[in-house]
């Protein structure tokens, strides 16, 4: 995790892999502020008068670390907030470098090994030599730039730095320890901060005079609504999944039109999926499109609902029928407010957890599986997971459909139960034993209903009417003519969307939750 310290008096340092393109952005971004950037290689090239490629060749890695080591620990020590650095790719490996960057804000510029190697190209580096070790490279590194790393940024174009500069320094006046994450979607780009005691903190990723309008339901107003000081206008629903409809974004409108809120001003949503989701569709329809910005109060939210740009609401008829893609303009997860969230709330966001865990896999699958605390660390996974999805289908024409995963039975049970029995985590629960089921997965099955239970989640659905949930999967918005694609797990970290599966199964499947 970033280091604790302030990050007032420090420079902004680019670390990450060879061929993220660190010295091009460093470059770019100095360009844009009007500045020169510094690149630690090419300065420990000209101390030494030699290529970096020469020294590891006559003298071999160990010696060249040693020197990188002592120019890059002098460089960070004397670097001010006016500077924009980057280092070499292997120069976190060292300790005494990694004190030195403590006061810095540091951005883990985050490449694809894929890209990466096509970057180094032929050789040329002298750790580009072989692909399988390249790989195991940069696997065995990820853990050190995510130490370090107060903030994460796709390697992606050139621009992305100078376009999320001031987020970056926003961190300078962000509660210590915020972390934030960039997100890449075709249609905008946005921060995510997350940190504790970041509602109510300087942190916004709107200026005025854009003014701010406060959507939020009843219960999170009471209890966190005061934290934004004056607002230029607010609206609170009802709380809870009942109330994601037309009627209620109605009358965010009209209060909206009552507050003056012209195209350049913005809604604040603070609070749960229900919340976000709503507050979302109306900044999307408001004079055809006002910013949104997430301020997520729920687990479900915090992991999930916020990023992405899903907004809408709920027909009687089906879940989240009416709706448009709308990005927002940042989202601050703030962990310090779920203190005030029941636990039953926490369970259900925790299903949700599950399911991005089985679908990122890896260590973030091993931490759930071992019923890791639900820390900003986990949260920040999850998020990324989600990001990572996002940016590679925005307006889920495919490969986003894997967040479905448990979501086509659980969207019907919420239907037929009329949006009032089960929490949605607690749908999403049912739904991905399902899923599980469907999949063929007897032990992962077994593994993922012990978590449900020691969280409190449901993994039966006694007198729930199975004909109607079957029926309700038909209406499921992604449904073709072959019938409703099912989301199914190989294992996690290996997901398959668009899978058909017979009638009967489906049945069979939703029976056993029943009986
Ligand atoms: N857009 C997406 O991509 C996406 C993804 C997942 C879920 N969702 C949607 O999210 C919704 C579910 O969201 P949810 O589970 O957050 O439910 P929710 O918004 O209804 O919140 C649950 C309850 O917790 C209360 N609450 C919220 N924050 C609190 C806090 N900090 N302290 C005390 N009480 C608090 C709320 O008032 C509410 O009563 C569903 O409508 C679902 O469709 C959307």
């Amino acid at each position: 995790m970033a280091s604790a310290l302030s990050k007032r008096s420090g420079a902004i340092v680019i670390v990450g892999f060879m061929g993220a393109g660190k010295t091009a952005a460093a470059r770019t971004l100095a360009l844009a502020l009007g500045t020169t950037s510094i690149d630690a290689d090419r300065l420990i090239e000209q101390r030494l008068g030699r290529a970096i490629a020469d020294i590891f060749e006559s003298e071999g890695e160990a010696a060249f670390r040693a020197v990188e080591e002592s120019v890059v620990c002098e460089l960070l020590d004397r670097a001010g907030p006016a500077e924009i650095i980057s280092l070499g790719g292997g120069a976190v490996g060292s300790k005494r470098v990694r004190k030195a960057l403590r006061r810095h804000i540091v951005v883990w510029l985050d490449v694809d090994p894929a890209v990466a190697w096509r970057r180094s190209g032929s050789g040329r580096r002298p750790l580009a030599r072989e692909r399988k070790a390249f790989f195991a490279l940069h696997a065995a590194r990820r853990a050190l730039y995510d130490d370090v790393a107060d903030a994460i940024v796709p390697a992606t174009a050139r621009q992305t730095l100078a376009l999320a500069h001031p987020s970056l320094l926003a961190l300078r006046d962000a509660p210590t320890g915020t972390r934030m994450v960039w997100a890449l979607t075709p249609s905008r780009e946005y921060p995510v901060w997350i940190g504790r005691g970041l509602v109510g903190s300087a942190v916004w990723p709107v200026a005025p005079p854009s003014r701010r309008f406060l959507v939020s339901d009843e219960n999170v107003a009471a209890l966190w609504g005061g934290r934004f000081g004056a607002v230029d206008g607010q609206h609170a629903i009802s709380a809870g999944e009942a109330h994601k409809t037309l009627a209620s974004a109605e009358r965010v409108w009209h209060a909206l039109v009552a507050a003056g809120m012209t195209r350049g001003d913005h809604v604040a949503a603070l609070g749960g999926g229900v919340v976000g989701d709503l507050a979302g569709f109306c900044a999307a329809t408001y004079q055809r499109g006002i910013q949104v910005v997430q301020v997520p109060t729920t687990l479900v939210a915090q992991v999930d609902s916020a990023f992405g740009g899903k907004t809408g609401v709920d027909l009687p008829e089906a879940k989240n029928y009416v709706g448009a893609f709308h990005q927002p303009a940042g989202v601050l997860v703030d962990p310090a407010v779920l203190e005030t969230l029941p636990a039953a709330e926490l369970s259900s966001g925790f299903a949700e957890v599950i399911k991005t865990a089985l679908i990122a896999g890896g260590t973030l699958w091993d931490r759930v599986a071992a019923d890791a605390p639900i820390d900003e660390r986990l949260i920040l996974d999850c998020i990324r997971c989600k990001l990572g999805v996002v940016a590679a289908d925005e307006r889920d024409g495919g490969a986003r459909h894997v967040l479905n995963l448990g979501h086509t039975v659980g969207h019907a049970i919420e239907t037929v139960t009329g949006y009032a029995r089960y929490r949605h985590g607690e749908a999403v629960a049912l739904g991905l034993l399902a899923a599980l089921r469907l999949s063929g997965q007897e032990a992962l099955r077994e593994q993922v209903s012990d978590l449900l239970t020691a969280h409190a989640l449901p993994t039966h659905a006694s007198g729930l009417d199975a004909a109607a949930v079957i029926a309700a999967t038909r209406l499921d918005k992604k449904r073709g003519p072959g019938g409703v694609p099912m989301v199914l797990v190989e294992e996690p970290g290996r997901v398959r969307h668009g899978a058909s599966v017979d009638d009967l199964e489906l049945e069979r499947a939703v029976l056993e939750l029943v009986a």
